[in-house]
């Protein structure tokens, strides 16, 4: 039994603590936030559970295996050291911290304590995303060309985030994981026509040193929900559609034809048939708290993990830069 705590329990706090709490091999032994209001309306959801004020109560448990931190982005990095400090496994909300180098710093640190630390890179683990790492390393779509991820919607404009560090962690994660490969460079543009200087639309690049290379579209100020990832090959193409109940994945047997025979000969396109697989309709989130805490159990690294989140925050760090610099490319890779 893997004994988990829970910190920050506002939105997305509770769908981690329900999660946690109806896997076989976990219990979910406390419930933390700085808001005893909040604390109070979730008290009856777990009646075996302690609930406190205090995350130092956490730290002091030394029944606790783990601690999973779902507060607000810039409190990561500070409470996740903390709980690594404490040798607790732990599990942190995307992003993982707001620079590069704390990011880092957390997963050097789990590596030197021995423990896990994995970060809700969510779509990672959906079932129609692994059926799309799977179509590209069986060969299926032939050699990858490009991808692009579209994440819009009218929706909730925070504040203190913009869409690029709001929205962008998904894709940027998704492609990471997708592609295999460490960015060479990236770019953004975006615009604030909301509030000065928080851009609520970005259109990013990232180039893979293969020369894949992935794009992104991040906007809350646009007519379509759509949360969508497409990719292109050379044999085939696949489109992820979560905004889909049954055909969360479309494969599309289309290609250019490469001509073999004078100079100036146009390309022709084969169009073949329009596959939908099925995907499992298990919910991600229960599926990345299991993988949590089989990864806590088992003493090993998930695919989500420090280093992955870390890569993911200098990708943002590095758009952040671009952005404000009118889109020109920054460097990350070799060579940087
Ligand atoms: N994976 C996803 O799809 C997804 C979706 C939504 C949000 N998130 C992430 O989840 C996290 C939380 O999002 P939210 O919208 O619920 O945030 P929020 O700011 O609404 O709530 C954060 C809560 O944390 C509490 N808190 C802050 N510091 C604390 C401390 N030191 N000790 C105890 N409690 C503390 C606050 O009181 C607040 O109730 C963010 O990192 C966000 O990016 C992920």
């Amino acid at each position: 039994m893997t004994r988990v705590g829970v910190v920050g329990m506002n939105y997305w706090g509770p769908n981690l603590a329900r999660n946690f709490a109806r896997l076989n091999d976990c219990e979910l032994a406390w419930c933390c936030d700085l808001d005893e209001e909040l604390l109070e309306r979730h008290r009856g959801a777990h009646p075996t559970t302690a609930f406190t004020q205090r995350f130092e109560d956490l730290l002091a448990d030394d029944a606790l295996d783990a601690i999973v931190i779902a507060t607000s982005v810039p409190t990561h990095a500070a409470l996740a050291r903390a709980s690594l400090e404490a040798g607790k496994h732990t599990f942190v909300e995307k992003p993982l911290a707001l620079t590069g180098d704390d990011a880092r710093g957390l997963a050097a640190l789990a590596d030197e304590r021995d423990r896990v630390l994995m970060v809700d890179h969510l779509l990672v683990y959906h079932p129609a995303v692994q059926a799309m790492k799977n179509l590209i390393s069986d060969g299926a779509l032939g050699d990858v060309f490009y991808l692009y991820g579209n994440r819009l919607n009218l929706g909730i404009v925070r504040p203190d985030e913009n869409a690029l560090w709001s929205l962008g962690p998904h894709d940027i994660s998704v492609m990471l994981w997708l592609v295999g490969e460490e960015p060479l460079e990236v770019s953004a543009t975006g615009e604030s026509y909301l509030q000065p200087g928080v851009e609520d639309v970005v259109f990013g690049r990232i180039r893979f040193p293969s020369g894949v290379s992935g794009h992104l579209h991040l906007s809350w100020l646009d007519p379509h929900k759509m949360r969508r990832m497409t990719v292109i090959g050379s044999e085939k193409m696949v489109v992820f559609d979560d905004m889909e109940t049954e055909r969360k994945i479309t494969v599309y047997d289309k290609g250019p034809i490469p001509h073999t025979e004078t100079y100036g000969e146009y390309i022709q396109v084969r169009s073949g048939d329009i596959h939908i697989p099925k995907i499992e309709g298990t919910e991600p989130l229960r599926i990345v708290c299991q993988e949590f805490v089989d990864a806590v159990r088992e003493g090993r690294r998930p695919a989500a993990d420090g280093h992955a989140g870390a890569m993911v925050v200098r990708v943002l760090e590095a758009m952040s830069e671009s952005l404000a610099n009118a889109g020109a490319p920054v460097r990350i890779g070799e060579g940087a």
